[in-house]
């Protein structure tokens, strides 16, 4: 039986944090044998807020030696580079006329990203990029046909305007083209901000906010040493944003036995704050640790990394061109010579 077809994008927009990693990272690694993966590394996307072009082209090498660190597996999985598989651009600018306006005016991602420019001081640019942003993930995903789309929540709205895209070209240019891609949800542990746990844990909120999956072993220790608790300002019942937080990342870490020991501690009001966060901080070390050195090892040898990224980007190339050949047909374009 032929596997199915599995695709997942990441933006390179600096390292992986424990978010992206529970949420996202560690099933791209779980899913490898199980279904026949691409994953890409959108550096269109990053395009589409204000950006450096010296630091899009850093982050994107590096997120790629970050995934390999990770796990995968570069025998097993496609891993690309989105603007080195040209197809997706191709595919995203038919769809634009198959996606309307009016579709696309309504996504949550869109409104909360140009509020975000209009009051994060930054001029008030607002790129047709970012509008259009959804409809190159429709492509990202339709490009390769792929069945399943491991995402988290916030994407659920993005990948109803892939298949509600797939659905109307099909309709209009050929029945049963395109698969209708379903979202993979997983388990998500929920994680907020050690400084301010009224936030999601979020790159955007600053340093002190988020834990790097590379961070160096003493920061990360006094990150966690000085996560917000109590703040005081709490209803008296249930347990603290805060304090919940560091459970659920000692939950994420798998260290089962330690959150049974605390929690019985937190029950009967024994529960020391220290010995808690010692805990995540050690489980989070142990985790984090192998991630960085593979990194390092990885990252002294740049130019691998690169003929290992062009290699990958050409396989999904093949992919994507075959499909691109039948779009072409399906639309009324003209066929290329080769
Ligand atoms: N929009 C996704 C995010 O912000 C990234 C992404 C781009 C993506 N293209 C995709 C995710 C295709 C899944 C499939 O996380």
């Amino acid at each position: 039986m032929t596997k199915k077809r599995v695709l997942s994008c990441i933006q390179p927009t600096g390292e992986i944090h424990l978010g992206n990693y529970f949420g996202a990272v560690k099933n791209w690694v779980a899913i490898q044998d199980t279904y026949e993966c691409f994953y890409g590394v959108v550096d269109l996307h990053a395009m589409t807020m204000p950006y450096d072009p010296k630091a899009l082209k850093q982050n994107t090498l590096q997120m790629m030696a970050e995934l390999l660190a990770c796990g995968i597996d570069p025998e097993k999985s496609t891993l690309f580079i989105q603007s080195l598989v040209p197809q997706h651009t191709e595919l995203a600018w038919i769809f634009n006329c198959v996606a309307s306006y009016g579709e696309l005016s309504r996504m949550t991602q869109f409104k909360d990203k140009s509020d975000q420019i209009e009051g994060g001081g930054k001029g008030n640019f607002i790129s047709a990029g970012l509008f259009t942003y959804p409809v190159l993930q429709a492509a990202d995903i339709l490009v390769y046909m792929a069945n399943l789309v491991p995402v988290g929540k916030d994407q659920v709205q993005h990948l109803e305007l892939s298949r509600n895209i797939a659905i109307r070209f099909n309709k209009q240019f050929g029945e049963d083209f395109f698969p209708e891609p379903q979202p993979l949800l997983t388990e998500i542990p929920k994680l907020v901000s050690l400084a301010d746990p009224s936030k999601k844990m979020s790159k955007s909120l600053g340093e002190k906010h988020y834990v790097s999956l590379f961070e160096d072993e003493n920061r990360l220790r006094k990150k966690v040493r000085s996560a917000v608790t109590d703040t005081g300002e709490e209803q008296r019942d249930g347990m603290s944003p805060g304090v919940e937080n560091l459970f659920n990342l000692i939950k994420a870490c798998e260290k089962s036995e330690a959150y049974d020991l605390l929690i019985k501690d937190y029950h009967n009001g024994e529960l020391k704050y220290k010995e808690l966060k010692d805990t995540v901080a050690e489980a989070l070390v142990e985790l984090t640790t192998p991630f960085r050195q593979k990194k390092e090892e990885l990252l002294k040898d740049k130019k691998q990394i690169e003929s290992l990224a062009l290699r990958l980007s050409e396989k999904a190339q093949d992919v994507a061109a075959d499909t691109i050949r039948k779009v072409r047909s399906l639309t009324g374009l003209p066929r290329y010579a080769k």
